[in-house]
């Protein structure tokens, strides 16, 4: 079920919708115009809730009211926005998220929202109408492909009520691109949530088709036996216990055709299902590992907004997918494989899988002659061990590139934190009969993760991105729903934009 969303000019106390959404900053309670009215209108039944402490402005206090007839809407959802200089777009998603969840639970079918009232001194309406439009894709996201009963409860119709000084263009446009993101975002999450015995490589392709089918991007599935010409040893070495093919999946939006070096490569890691291989993982820690292609999951729904947004730059989406099991054919600890440029890798633990696939993906990059790489992954555990959830890791090796995505990642309320990457921890990964080795001891996991994939850089810009922590959340907060996040999705796509020239 999709929420419509529209732009409309007038006064939001009499639209015609199921529930209105008003925003009220901290120590405004009073003196706010639009709470004065809607106190006129309710025989001053507002101010009694107010004095009784009962409607306030903290962050994410909601008050609903019934109207019974006062104003044109049946209820009022209050919205408490906090401290007026500290209004930012990424708190406004969180709270249009909470708010609108709020008022689908009250079985509100139609809501609008006052977007004049949630405008603070750092936010314009035009940034209220692309925000609430992004939440009502995000914050009203559920995943009910499984269900036999899909619930009831929906809002069919978002109605953004602003203020006369916008034109219809100006908003529109920030309407469309709100979606557009907020569809990018629910695209990954889609691929994430979605089963493992369903979401094989192949399904991934055929979501990647899917999408270029809509965009105009041009794609191309490269098969294992393509695979074998091209080298990618590394890749096919991983998907050597699985019965499921494995598929090399590229796609293309051109949109600096005449200027090649105008370029950039997005890798997303691709394991559809994670076992370890014969390095066989726990029964909890192979719970969630339907969800180790979330990074080619961000990719693929990235590539969405980008061909929608389209930025003077071309942009390769690339996802090495495959599963990583331990059947017969596995790959054992101790063998050894080569990348697509010639590199010799020991296997010296199965379950390190995600930089094998991704070596060989940034090898094919540099094949293509694209000078900035940016990976995302679900790479490591030790990732969650050393930042927690509350941010993306970043590691790069030209640090001029690496602020760009760390900035790109901060516009859209992604955060990322560096994570060095000293030549001095190479030799962590030294293999005693190949040039290296998978693995490099317990000792910072994900640093040594990130700099296997970045040693086939060469001297390509180069960052990667482990969002193992973030990629997957058990709470329902804010922007977020329980289950796959749909993390780095916003900072690819906002990424394209900063190096649209
Ligand atoms: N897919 C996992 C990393 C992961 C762990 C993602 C937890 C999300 C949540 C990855 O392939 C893996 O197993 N990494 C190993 C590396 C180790 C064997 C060097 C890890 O992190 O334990
Ligand atoms: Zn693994
Ligand atoms: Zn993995």
């Amino acid at each position: 079920m999709t929420t419509d969303v529209r732009v409309s000019f007038g006064d939001s106390l009499r639209s015609a919708s199921d529930c209105l959404l008003i925003g009220v900053f901290d120590g405004e309670e009073d003196m706010n115009e639009l709470l004065q009215a809607c106190n006129r209108s309710l025989n001053n039944g507002l101010e009694v809730i107010i004095k009784a402490g009962e409607l306030s402005g903290n962050t994410s206090n909601f008050t609903l009211l019934h109207t019974f007839g006062g104003v044109t809407p049946d209820r009022l959802l209050f919205c408490g926005l906090g401290d007026k200089e500290l209004i930012s777009r990424s708190l406004l998603r969180d709270i249009f998220s909470s708010a609108l969840r709020r008022a689908r639970g009250a079985c509100s079918g139609s809501v609008s929202i006052a977007a004049n009232s949630f405008v603070g001194p750092q936010i314009t309406e035009n940034d209220v109408v692309e925000c609430a439009a992004e939440s009502s894709q995000t914050g009203l996201y559920r995943y009910e492909r499984f269900k036999s009963v899909p619930s009831t409860k929906n809002i069919k119709l978002l109605d953004l009520v602003v203020s006369g000084s916008a034109t219809e263009k100006t908003m529109n446009d920030a309407m469309s691109r709100g979606i557009s993101v907020g569809n990018s975002v629910n695209i990954a999450r889609d691929l994430a949530n979605a089963p493992p015995n369903f979401m094989t490589p192949t399904e991934l392709s055929n979501a990647a088709s899917g999408v270029a089918r809509e965009t105009g991007a041009h794609i191309e599935i490269i098969e294992r036996e393509e695979m074998a010409k091209l080298g990618m040893g590394a890749l096919i070495g991983v998907s050597q216990g699985s019965t499921e093919p494995p598929k090399f999946i590229v796609l293309r939006y051109e949109g600096d055709q005449n200027n090649p070096d105008n370029s950039i490569a997005l890798l997303g890691k691709g394991i559809t299902f994670d076992s370890g291989g014969l390095d066989l993982k726990s029964a909890s820690g192979m719970r969630t590992m339907k969800g180790d292609m979330a990074g080619g999951a961000a990719v693929i729904g990235a590539m969405k907004a980008i061909s929608d947004i389209r930025p003077t730059l071309n942009v390769v989406g690339i996802v090495p997918a495959t599963e990583n099991m331990p059947g017969g054919g596995a790959q054992r600890p101790g063998d050894v494989v080569s990348t697509m440029d010639g590199t010799t890798l020991e296997i010296d633990n199965t379950d390190a899988e995600g930089r094998l696939v991704l070596a060989d993906a940034v090898c094919y990059a540099r094949s293509l002659g694209i000078t900035k790489i940016v990976d995302v992954a679900t790479l490591t555990g030790a990732v969650r061990a050393a930042l927690g959830q509350q941010c993306i890791g970043a590691f790069g090796n030209d640090s001029s590139f690496t602020e760009k995505v760390i900035a790109a990642g901060s516009e859209v309320g992604e955060r990322i934190w560096e994570l060095p990457t000293y030549d001095e921890y190479a030799n962590q990964y030294d293999s005693d009969i190949a040039d290296i080795k998978n693995t490099g001891g317990a000792a910072a996991g994900a640093i040594i993760g990130a700099m296997i994939i970045g040693r086939f850089a060469g001297d390509a810009s180069w960052v990667h991105l482990d969002i193992a922590a973030t990629s997957l959340t058990n709470v329902t907060k804010g922007d977020r729903v329980k289950g796959a996040t749909g993390s780095g999705v916003r900072t690819l796509i906002s990424l394209c934009e900063l190096l649209s020239s």
